[in-house]
């Protein structure tokens, strides 16, 4: 079994961080959604690895994951001209994957409990594909399926108006070569993409055995701020907390925060389930619950809840919380050194700020 991992695309919903970043590259507790998904794969025994790449990103995917020795795994990476869909990610990756069966995850998802069970169901069986579906509580923003009576699927909509039922596609996917019969069959949809959901309901249509596998687990897309902060909220629960930075005698800092290596908490208060990253100084602070500060940031005179700050940042003598923020690389928020009063911004393209 090999691992497939599609970690191209634009990732618009992102912009601007996504101008200079891969968002597979974005952390959710100061560790990559990309690399927990490489560790989701590993943890479940595949060794071989695929990650399909962009041209604008790719570099600094390659700079990051390296040739996968880290995870004790061997990565290739397979270059997508341009993004045309998950169809066309697979069809792209037909060599590297010869004839084996393959798990296919999109880079920037994120699921509670790995998918060992998932991946050892599969390989039990002699189904052509599985999918991975879980109930929503409103179908109509996804991709839905119908199952049918000895339970395996029959139909997949895209955002369906009225849906037929609650089980929505999660971004994993496992499949046997029939898929790429499957993706040369397949023409692009009106967004000028091929689908993947296309590509399984070609399979469906011919017979082929596609069966779900229900994950009752959370499960994040990260593609958008919100999903971001909801993803970093729900791995930081699931942490086990520890500290290894210094907190000093004036500082509270609840159980449920880890403090990183060389990391300091200065006369600040840290509520959990909240992670302060390597060599960064908290310092007359509060720090709220579901908080990632990354490396080598400064916090000083501030406060900051439910938010990802990147590394390198300084968030210094702000006067109102910061909370629900997705911070970026190298980002300073200060307080204007001279008069006049007011807000001086220097902004990247398609940012957004949230003023009072
Ligand atoms: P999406 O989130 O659907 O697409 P995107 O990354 O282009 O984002 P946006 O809609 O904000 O512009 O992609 C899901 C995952 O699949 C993501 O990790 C990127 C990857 N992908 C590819 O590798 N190739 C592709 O052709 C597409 C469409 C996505």
């Amino acid at each position: 079994m090999k691992g497939l991992i599609l970690s191209g695309g634009k990732g618009t919903r992102l912009r601007p961080l996504t101008f200079t970043s891969a968002k597979q590259l974005i952390p959710l507790a100061n560790k990559p959604v990309l690399f927990r998904v490489i560790e989701a794969i590993r943890e479940a025994g595949v060794t071989d690895i695929g990650i399909v790449i962009a041209p604008e990103t790719g570099e600094e995917i390659k700079q990051h994951v390296g040739d996968g020795s880290r995870w004790d795994a061997k990565v290739t990476y397979i270059l997508q001209d341009a993004p045309r869909g998950l169809a066309h990610a697979v069809k792209i990756s037909r060599d590297y994957i010869g004839d084996e069966r393959f798990v296919m995850f999109l880079g920037d998802n994120c699921i509670q409990g790995g998918i060992h069970k998932l991946i050892q169901q599969y390989e039990a069986s002699d189904y052509n594909s599985q999918i991975v579906l879980t109930r929503v509580s409103d179908p109509r923003s996804y991709g839905v399926a119908v199952l049918g009576e000895d339970g395996q699927i029959v139909r997949l909509i895209e955002k369906p108006k009225d849906p037929p039922s609650d089980l929505a596609l999660v971004g994993i996917y496992m499949f046997d070569r029939h898929i790429f019969e499957a993706v040369e069959h397949i023409t692009p949809s009106w967004r000028n993409e091929l689908e993947i959901t296309d590509a399984i309901q070609w399979l469906v249509s011919h017979r082929y055995r596609v069966y779900p596998y229900i994950h009752t687990g959370w499960w994040v897309d990260t593609g958008k701020r919100e999903d971001m902060l909801e993803a970093n909220a729900l791995v930081l629960e699931e942490m086990t907390p520890r500290i290894e930075g210094e907190v000093d005698a004036h500082s509270q800092v609840d159980s449920r925060v880890t403090v990183e290596p060389g990391a300091q908490i200065v006369n600040s208060v840290v509520r959990g389930p909240t992670i302060i990253g390597r060599n960064t100084r908290v310092v007359n602070s509060y720090v709220g619950p579901f908080t990632s500060i990354d490396h080598d940031c400064l916090i000083e005179n501030a406060e900051i809840e439910r938010s990802i700050v990147l590394e390198h940042c300084v968030i210094r003598d702000v006067p109102a919380r910061i909370h629900d923020s997705l911070i970026g690389r190298r980002s300073q928020i200060t307080r204007a050194p001279s008069k006049p009063q007011g807000y001086r911004l220097l902004l990247g393209d398609y940012s957004q700020t949230g003023l009072i």
